[in-house]
C-alpha cells in the first residue's frame, strides 16, 4: 500500500452539488481527493471535470448496501495509505420522507433512520483509526429541519437530530484520539439540486428572509477546508449552520 505525503480527503456523496463544490475547494489547496457517490457516470464526471486541479480518483457504493462504509473506506486507504478527513454529503430521500405529516410514510421511516444516521456512524467506525493516525476530521452533513422545528419536516428533522447527537457524542470521545468531528448544516442552496425539488417560488421565499441571502455551494466548501486544517485544531464537535441569516 503506497502511502502518499498529500493529505486525502475522502468525501462521501462527493458528486453531488456540495460534494462537488468542497472537491474543488479541498484540490485548490494541495489535497488528493477520493470522491464518492452512487452513479458511475456521476462520478465520472466529476473526477474528469476537476483532475485538472490535482489528483482526485472516483469510487461507487451505495449506502443503502451492507458494509458499503467499510468497503469504501478500505478502498480509499488502499489506494492512498492514508486518509485525513471524511466528509459525508450523502443525500437520502426515498419517498415518504419530507411532507406533511400525514402524507408521510411510516413503513419507510425505520429504515431511512438506519440509513441516514447508521451510514455516518459506520463511516466514522470504519475510518476512525486512520484519521487517528494524523489528526483527522469527521464532518457530516445534516440539515437546518434537525436544529429548527417547521412544517413538513418532522421525520427528515428527527434523523438530522439524530446524526447530530452521534457527532456531538462521538467527538468528545473521539478527542482523545485526537480526531475532530463536526456537523455542518446547510438550509436552502442555490444552484443544487435540491434548489431545484423544491422550485424557484419556494426558494424566492426563502431568500427573501435570508438576510445575508442564500449561499451556494462554494459558500459553503471553505468552511469545510477550514475545519479540516491545522487552524481549526482546537475546534471540535461543532454544529454550524450555513444559511444565510434564515435560522439562527
Ligand atoms: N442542497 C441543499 O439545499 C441542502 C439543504 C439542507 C441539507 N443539505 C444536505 O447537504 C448534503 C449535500 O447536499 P447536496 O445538495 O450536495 O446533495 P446532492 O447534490 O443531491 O448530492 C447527493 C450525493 O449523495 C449521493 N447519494 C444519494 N443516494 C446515495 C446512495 N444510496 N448511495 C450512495 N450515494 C448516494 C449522490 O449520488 P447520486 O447522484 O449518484 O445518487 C450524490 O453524490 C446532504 O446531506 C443534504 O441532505 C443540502
Amino acid at each position: 500500500m503506497p502511502v502518499t505525503d498529500q493529505k486525502v480527503l475522502l468525501i462521501a456523496g462527493g458528486s453531488g452539488s456540495i460534494g462537488s463544490a468542497i472537491a474543488r475547494h479541498a484540490l485548490s489547496h494541495g489535497w488528493k481527493v477520493a470522491l464518492h457517490g452512487r452513479t458511475a457516470e456521476k462520478v465520472d464526471a466529476a473526477v474528469t471535470g476537476l483532475s485538472y486541479l490535482g489528483e482526485i480518483d472516483g469510487f461507487l457504493a451505495d449506502i443503502w448496501e451492507d458494509d458499503a462504509a467499510e468497503m469504501l473506506v478500505a478502498e480509499v486507504a488502499e489506494q492512498y495509505g492514508r486518509i485525513d478527513a471524511v466528509i459525508d454529503c450523502t443525500a437520502t430521500g426515498p419517498v415518504g420522507i419530507t411532507g406533511l405529516f400525514p402524507e408521510t410514510s411510516p413503513e419507510v421511516f425505520g429504515d431511512f433512520l438506519n440509513v441516514s444516521v447508521g451510514w455516518v456512524e459506520r463511516l466514522a467506525y470504519a475510518s476512525h483509526d486512520f484519521l487517528a493516525q494524523q489528526g483527522g476530521t469527521l464532518i457530516a452533513f445534516v440539515s437546518d429541519a434537525g436544529i429548527y422545528a417547521a412544517p413538513r419536516q418532522a421525520l427528515i428533522g428527527a434523523a438530522r437530530a439524530g446524526t447530530i447527537g452521534f457527532i456531538r457524542n462521538f467527538a468528545v470521545e473521539a478527542a482523545l484520539d485526537g480526531i475532530r468531528a463536526h456537523a455542518i448544516s446547510p438550509s436552502y442552496v442555490e444552484g443544487s439540486a435540491s434548489a431545484q425539488r423544491m422550485g424557484s417560488e419556494r426558494m424566492a421565499s426563502a431568500a427573501r428572509r435570508a438576510g445575508l441571502g442564500l449561499p451556494t455551494a462554494d459558500d459553503i466548501a471553505p468552511l469545510v477546508l477550514f475545519l479540516c486544517n491545522d487552524g481549526a485544531a482546537k475546534i471540535t464537535g461543532q454544529v454550524i449552520s450555513v444559511n444565510g441569516g434564515l435560522n439562527a
